[in-house]
């Protein structure tokens, strides 16, 4: 199975055999052409994919040493993502199958992350809470066998991974600001700043990041701005920053897996590549008794592997789409809004 990937600003391609095993994984990243704005800009991110698109599938293919006619179908991201992002792949992965006479079939891209769990570690099976923290995305799921995931709860406003990328930028850390901070945070006192742990005295299994970035901006208000503050003193407010956002995720983590009676949990998407969130979620593992599973940091980021492994799952069932296929920007998880009679549904 061929997959493709891109909805934001990554264009991915992968080839992977019986659902697991992976034959090739190619991703193309822009992180030069979002770097001198610190974040990424739509237009741009669908020009460059346009660019990139047929050179990184050409490279999966040869990478796996096959020829298209040797594949069995075409997954494709549909959605959620940047709307001209994913017109790109979506229309390439159209022109691909049309060509080739394969199946197309159009994957939930959180659906795939999730999956990316299952692919790292064989042994993690249904049920499970999954945790899909993104740029876009900080949601909690039930992941079943019978089931679509249903959701537990997810952020009000800001996704964590978002909330990196704004206090890179605050801290003038740079682009993609997720591993930035997280660097510079090592050498700082996550201690020195007690910053509000978002949620914490509401309850339930929501997020909250907006008020976590303001309490950032605020602080460094008060420090007189990045000019007036020395090298460890940014160190101090990104250790701190990054440990009351990882606390908060770990500790609604265990809410879901207390509250669903559950003894597992699979983290995914690109925050999951946080070493302090990896260190943090393990530690509370052992603590109360639940096993934790990340994907490898290559699987955790965008990535055509996950799409082309969770379009196996879909094909295998039968589920795959006429030629008619559009993308869809907004999607929740579960819902494939691409099954709708055309003219209804959309956006
Ligand atoms: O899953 P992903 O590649 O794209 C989306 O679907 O959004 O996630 C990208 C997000 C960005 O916000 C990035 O800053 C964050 O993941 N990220 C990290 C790390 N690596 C990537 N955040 C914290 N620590 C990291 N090491
Ligand atoms: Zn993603």
């Amino acid at each position: 199975m061929l997959g493709i990937e891109s909805s934001c600003d990554e264009m991915a391609a992968a080839i992977v055999r019986g659902g697991r095993e992976i034959l090739s994984s190619v991703v193309a990243s822009q992180t030069l052409v979002h770097q001198p704005y610190g974040g990424v800009v739509p237009e741009l991110a669908s020009r460059d994919h346009v660019r990139a698109v047929s050179g990184v599938a050409e490279r999966a293919l040869e990478d796996a040493g096959l020829k298209l006619e040797e594949l069995v179908g075409v997954a494709v991201t549909a959605g959620p993502g940047l709307m001209g992002s994913l017109l790109v792949g979506l229309s390439f992965a159209k022109a691909l199958a049309y060509r080739a006479g394969l199946p197309l079939v159009a994957v939930h891209h959180l659906a795939g992350h999730l999956v990316a769990a299952e692919l790292a570690d064989a042994s993690l099976r249904p049920p499970y809470v999954g945790l899909v923290v993104s740029g876009g995305h900080t949601a909690l799921y039930r992941v079943s066998e019978e089931a679509e995931p249903a959701l537990l709860g997810q952020t009000r406003d800001d996704a964590v991974g978002e909330a990196f990328d704004k206090v890179s930028k605050l801290l003038g850390l740079g682009f993609p600001g997720g591993p930035a901070v997280s660097q510079c945070a090592e050498s700082g006192d996550p201690k020195a700043v007690d910053f509000p742990r978002p949620m914490e005295r509401k309850g339930g299994l929501d997020f909250s990041y907006s008020g976590l970035k303001t309490a950032v901006l605020l602080e460094v208000e008060r420090r007189g701005g990045t000019d007036a503050m020395s090298q460890a003193d940014i160190a101090d407010v990104a250790a701190s920053f990054e440990a009351a956002a990882v606390d908060s995720l770990v500790r609604q983590a265990g809410r879901a897996l207390r509250r669903e009676s559950l003894g597992r949990i699979a983290v995914v998407g690109g925050v999951a590549a946080n070493n302090l969130l990896r260190e943090r979620m393990r530690a509370k593992g052992e603590r109360d008794g639940f096993s934790v599973a990340f994907p490898p940091p290559d699987l955790c980021t965008d990535n055509a592997v996950m799409i082309a492994a969770a379009g196996a799952r879909l094909l295998a069932r039968g589920e795959c789409e006429s030629l008619e296929l559009s993308a869809f920007s907004r999607v929740p998880v579960g819902e494939a809004p691409w099954r709708a009679p055309v003219g209804v549904g959309g956006e």
